[in-house]
């Protein structure tokens, strides 16, 4: 059966079904269909799926043009049944944080439990979701295969971790290089051979493991090296230079490094999540993961540290943080996108709020902030509004702002992203981190 599904996708007639229609999987419909493949998305929520259908995407990076322009080679759907006859199905469902810091891998295996009661002889199933080393081979497999169909004999299996990084027009899912790594060779094969038909680039590994822990190493890297920076941001401020200027300075060497920007926290649901995953794989062999405890321990305190910040700011003029009005100009995990899924803006409007202050926020991509015990709703991002704060403190740095208006009308601003500075924007009134 495995070379049958071989030949099949060889012929480059197969179709495809995604499990999640969020900020990895609509993309991949998207980029599929785009590239003359019939692709099928299924989700459990049905306002998702409804809205999809009527033409209108909920994702940053999906366009409404965009779903028309694909309307003849996509369909949404709220039955697993729908996708029972497409060749290759992909599975982009969330991978939170249960409590404690511990994989919460039930979104994939309630996945995986819909896709058993429809798999087939002939299906190639690959996992896109971010996870520890062995959730493919462990626990995909074993539910797979209580449908009483086996691997190789009748179903390929692969994992393949999404880069997607939102907001990003340069890097898209077609020309972001793609790492797969089968439950078996022939997987890696099939799945290789899937992604060639839409992607420029793809690089197969020996297992599903390694192509597991790829995704996880990349995310680490990212979070080690921004507690790194944000560390320094302290120590530069002590030493009493700019962070930034040392930054843009350091970059400038064509080799041996990357810069990090310091800022107010990490946010989103990969790189605040993906280091605990691998921490729980680590602990699980015995091994230890010191790198990672580390930059928790100098990321997660960033919200009080921007607190810091604004508690002296607004001290030098002669004000209590107690009752202050702050505006936080920018509540997104990152600029040019909605998404606040894990956004230190949330912790620093709750440490703001236990403090006393008056907190308010701005930001043109969020309209409305609902989340633990938060429920605001932005205020224009105009003049008149950084005029009526006492303080503005800018957590994204969203093209959408106009930075001029807010250094000319803002008593006072504390700025923990560069926004101003990168923009050539000063004022004895504007603080850094
Ligand atoms: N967002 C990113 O930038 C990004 C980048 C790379 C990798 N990832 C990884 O990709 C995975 C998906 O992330 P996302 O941001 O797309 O999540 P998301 O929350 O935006 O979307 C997930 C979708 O899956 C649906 N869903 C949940 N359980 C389901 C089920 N059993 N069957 C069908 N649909 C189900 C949800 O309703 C939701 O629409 C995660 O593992 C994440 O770590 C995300």
């Amino acid at each position: 059966m495995s070379e049958r599904i071989l030949e099949k996708l060889e012929s480059w007639t197969w179709s495809a079904g995604v499990v999640g229609l969020g900020y990895v999987g609509l993309p991949l419909v998207v980029t599929m269909a785009r590239a003359g493949i019939d692709a099928a998305g299924f989700d459990v929520k049905p306002e998702v799926v409804g809205a999809l259908s009527s033409g209108r995407s909920h994702i940053d990076d999906v366009t409404d043009e965009d779903l028309t322009e694909v309307a003849a080679h996509t369909r949404f759907t709220s039955r697993i049944e729908d996708l029972s006859g497409r060749d290759v199905l992909f599975i982009c469902v969330p991978t939170p944080l249960a409590v404690g810091k511990q994989p919460d891998v039930s979104f994939i295996e309630k996945a995986a439990r819909s896709i058993a009661s429809v798999l087939r002889p002939g299906h190639l199933v690959i996992l896109e979701s971010t996870t520890y080393p062995g959730t493919t081979d462990d626990m995909l497999r074993p539910l797979l295969e209580s449908s009483g169909l086996a691997l190789d004999r009748d179903f390929l299996l692969a994992y393949s971790p999404e880069r997607v990084d939102p907001g990003n027009a340069a890097f898209r899912t077609a020309n972001i290089p793609r790492v797969v790594g089968g439950a078996s060779p022939r997987s890696t094969e099939a799945a290789a051979l899937v992604y060639r038909r839409f992607v420029e680039k793809v690089h197969p590994v020996s297992s599903a493991r390694a192509a597991e822990m790829s995704k996880l190493l990349e995310n680490t890297f990212r979070w080690v090296n921004i507690a790194l920076v944000n560390e320094l941001a302290s120590v530069a401020r002590a030493i009493g230079v700019d962070i930034w200027e040392v930054i843009e300075a350091a970059a400038t060497k064509p080799f041996g490094y990357m810069p990090f920007s310091p800022g107010p926290g990490v946010g989103g649901h990969c790189i605040p999540l993906d280091p605990f995953y691998l921490q729980w794989a680590a602990r699980v062999t015995g091994e230890g993961t010191r790198f990672i405890e580390l930059a928790e321990w100098i990321n997660s305190r960033m919200p009080q540290v921007v607190v810091g910040r604004v508690q002296e700011a607004l001290n030098d003029h002669g004000k209590a943080l107690r009752g202050s009005r702050v505006l936080v100009l920018g509540v997104a995990y990152k600029p040019n996108v909605r998404d606040f899924r894990e956004s230190p803006a949330l912790e620093c409007i709750r440490n703001l709020t236990h403090w006393g202050a008056d907190v308010s926020y701005a930001d043109p991509h969020v309209p409305e902030l609902r989340e633990n015990g938060i429920d605001l709703r932005s205020k224009p991002v105009a003049p008149e509004t950084f005029d009526a704060a006492d303080v503005v403190l800018v957590l994204c740095d969203h093209d959408a702002v106009d930075y001029q208006a807010v250094v000319a009308r803002a008593p006072l601003v504390v700025d923990t992203r560069n926004a101003l500075g990168r923009r050539g924007l000063k004022g004895v009134h504007v603080r850094s981190l």
